[in-house]
Parts: structure tokens; sequence; C-alpha cells
């Protein structure tokens, strides 16, 4: 029996594939069209489950069980409000247990120097059919991916032996495509397509992993759209997004272009051209003292989202939450903010993800490799 490597460090197609939700080169238009559709479906069952309940009627026969007696367990072990809970919730709604733990790195036997490697080889013995992982260091993703998904060591696309399914919940810096998934299903609410939108990314477009995720599901599922990255310029810093993600979207020929912009008027500008605009926090821990105390503050006075934007622009505002100074609270009401419905959404798709995971692994399997192939050929 061969074992795949333990350190896999990086994505790699031959070790990380659906059921392992790993990274967002794994969402092609087939898989975002089968959790969507799916969501969709999930969400019509969910608001009718809502409306039964206010008008004090029986609600219980909704079909919304399909993960009945399953269990879907994982380890938090960074900051998280959102992604924890709407995927706990998204469980539970479909009848599965959810035990997907919040916990300190340092509370953990990690804390008393296992090594991580040894703990997922423990944790994949105790039967759970899918593990949600969120974790500041990237590599571990990889590793945990590819440690759930080695049965019998052979690695293809459509082998259908595992320990259990995996999803990565956000590892460091690099990837969070669940929430790619998720921001894409709002973002296609909204407009009613994916397709033909002009897009704005502000606020971090350099650490944070929501950008480097929705960048690159985009790149493969969206057609005709127009992406501009605003990269501040402050006290002669430039933060700019990351290569590999600059190298995937040079790669699928989306339309993009990054500019480097010092000044509030320019950034107006540039928002009154796009339908979709996309605000991050700036993500201060991953920075670890590199970058000046007042940049938060000096960069949401150029790229900062507030009422006057909202109404000089027209722009339907989405962002990944939590936010800080990059927005000012007073548009969290605002029909333009999006970001309380874009949040709620990640139940249903969430729903639809751990559904294909756990009882369709083989449809996700064989919808990317025919993807895959269109792509390539
Ligand atoms: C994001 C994350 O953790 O990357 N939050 C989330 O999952 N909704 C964004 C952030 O923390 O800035």
């Amino acid at each position: 029996m061969i074992e795949a490597p333990e350190l896999i460090t990086d994505y790699d197609p031959r070790y990380h594939h659906w059921p392992a939700c790993v990274h967002a080169e794994q969402i092609t238009s087939g898989i975002f069209k089968l959790i969507s559709d799916k969501a969709d479906e999930l969400l019509t069952d969910l608001t009718n489950r809502d409306r039964l309940k206010l008008s004090g009627q029986v609600f219980d026969q909704i079909p919304l069980q399909s993960l009945r007696n399953t269990v879907v367990g994982g380890l938090i072990l960074e900051q998280s409000t959102r992604t924890r809970t709407s995927f706990s919730v998204a469980a539970a709604r479909l009848g599965a247990t959810p035990l997907i733990d919040l916990v300190r790195m340092e509370d953990t036997s990690f804390g008393k120097g296992e090594s991580w490697i040894s703990a997922i080889k423990n944790l994949r013995q105790y039967h759970m059919d899918a593990f949600v992982l969120r974790t500041a260091v990237k590599e571990f993703a990889y590793q945990a991916a590819a440690l759930f998904g080695d049965y019998t060591g052979e690695h293809h696309f459509g082998h259908n032996k595992r320990w259990s399914a995996f999803i990565n919940a956000g590892n460091g810096f690099d990837q969070h495509p669940t929430q790619a998934l998720l921001d894409m299903y709002a973002i296609s609410r909204t407009f009613g397509t994916i397709n033909g939108l002009r897009f704005i990314f502000a606020g971090d477009i350099s650490r944070a992993r929501t950008v480097n995720s929705l960048l690159i599901a985009l790149a493969q599922v969206a057609k005709d759209t127009q992406v501009t990255i605003v990269a501040p310029k402050i006290d002669r810093i430039v933060l700019d997004p990351p290569p590999p993600v600059i190298q995937k979207l040079d790669e699928t020929g989306l339309s993009y272009e990054i500019l480097t912009v010092a000044d509030r008027d320019e950034f107006v500008d540039l928002v009154k051209q796009a339908d979709v605009g996309y605000w991050t926090r700036l993500q201060v821990e991953r920075y670890k003292g590199e970058l000046p105390n007042d940049f938060g503050i000096k960069n949401a006075e150029i790229v900062g989202l507030d009422d006057s934007l909202l109404q000089a622009t027209g722009i339907k505002a989405f962002h990944p939450l939590p936010y800080r100074e990059e927005v000012s609270g007073e548009i969290e009401d605002d029909p333009q903010a999006m970001f309380f419905k874009q949040a709620g959404w990640g139940v249903p798709v969430r729903m639809a993800l751990l559904h294909y995971c756990i009882t369709e692994p083989e449809l996700l399997c064989s919808t990317y490799a025919k993807d895959t192939k269109m792509i390539t050929n």
C-alpha cells in the first residue's frame, strides 16, 4: 500500500479532490451550478419553514434531512463567528450532528507537543462523515485534506474510498473556498446572474483569503467579467495581490486590472464604473507589525465604504465580514449593503456543499473532471 506523502504543503490536484473542498481551483462552472441550484432549493425549504413557523403551523415535514445519522466534525483553530456557526446550522438543518469545536491551538494536544500529522491520523479514525478545519497555518489544511482522503493510497478522481469528506474553512492568508461559493451565490442571487458583471475589490487585496478564493473562482466560473483590483498606496507602501492569484487570473484570461490608488476621488470614479463592490478588512493578524498602526485608517480614508459612496455610485456592496474601519456602521441597514444577506446565504450554500460531499461525492468528482477537461481542451 502506497501512502500519500505526508508533507503536502500546497494545493495539488493529485492529492486534493472532491469531496475534499480545499482550494477555489476546485470551483468550476459545473460545481458552482450544482451547489447553487441545490442551495436555491434548500433556501426555499428554509424560507417556507420560517413562514409556517411564524403562522403557527406544523413545519417538521419539510424534507431537510438528507444527512440524518451523520456527523460533521471539525476544529476551528482561529477566530470565527460566521463560518463555524453557519456550518453547524447547515449540518443540523440536514439532520447531521455538528461537532465543530472552536478551540485555541494551545488548548488542544498540540499544546502538549503533539504533531499536526499524528493528530489528524488519529482524528480520521473517528468515523466522521465530514471534517471542517480552520487553521492559521496554510500547510495544515493541505496536509489534513490529503490525510483524510488517503484510504488506500490510490489517488485519482472518482476514487470512492476515503476517511471522510474534508472542508477547508480558511487556512491562514491562503484560501477560503466555501466563502467564495457563498459570495458567488450571493452575487448571482442579487443580480440574477454571475456573468457580465463589473467588479471592484478594495480593502485588503493582499492577504485576504476571501479575495484570493473569490478571484480564482470568478476567473473559472464567470463569463464577460471585468475586475478592478484597487491597490492602495499609502506612505509609499503598496499592497498587491499575491503572485499565485495573479498567475491564475492570467491563465484563465479574466479581464482584470490592478490600479494603484492614493486618492479618494480617484477611487469614487472607479466605483462608479462597477456593479459589484467587494470590500475586506485589513487582515492585521497576517502582517505581524509590518504595517504602520494607522495604515487601516488611512486605507479607509481612500477606499472606505460609507453612505456618500453608496449614494454617489449605486454600488451593491459585499463583504465577508467582520468589518473594521473600512466600513462606516451607519450603512449596515442600507439596501445596497448586502453583507448580512450575503452571510445568511452561507447556510443554504454550506448545506448544499455538505449534502453533496457526504451523500453524492462521486457527482462532485465527475462534474469537476468533466469541467476541467473542458478547460484544458
Ligand atoms: C473572513 C475570514 O475568516 O477570512 N471571515 C469569514 O469567514 N466570513 C474574513 C475576515 O476575517 O476578514
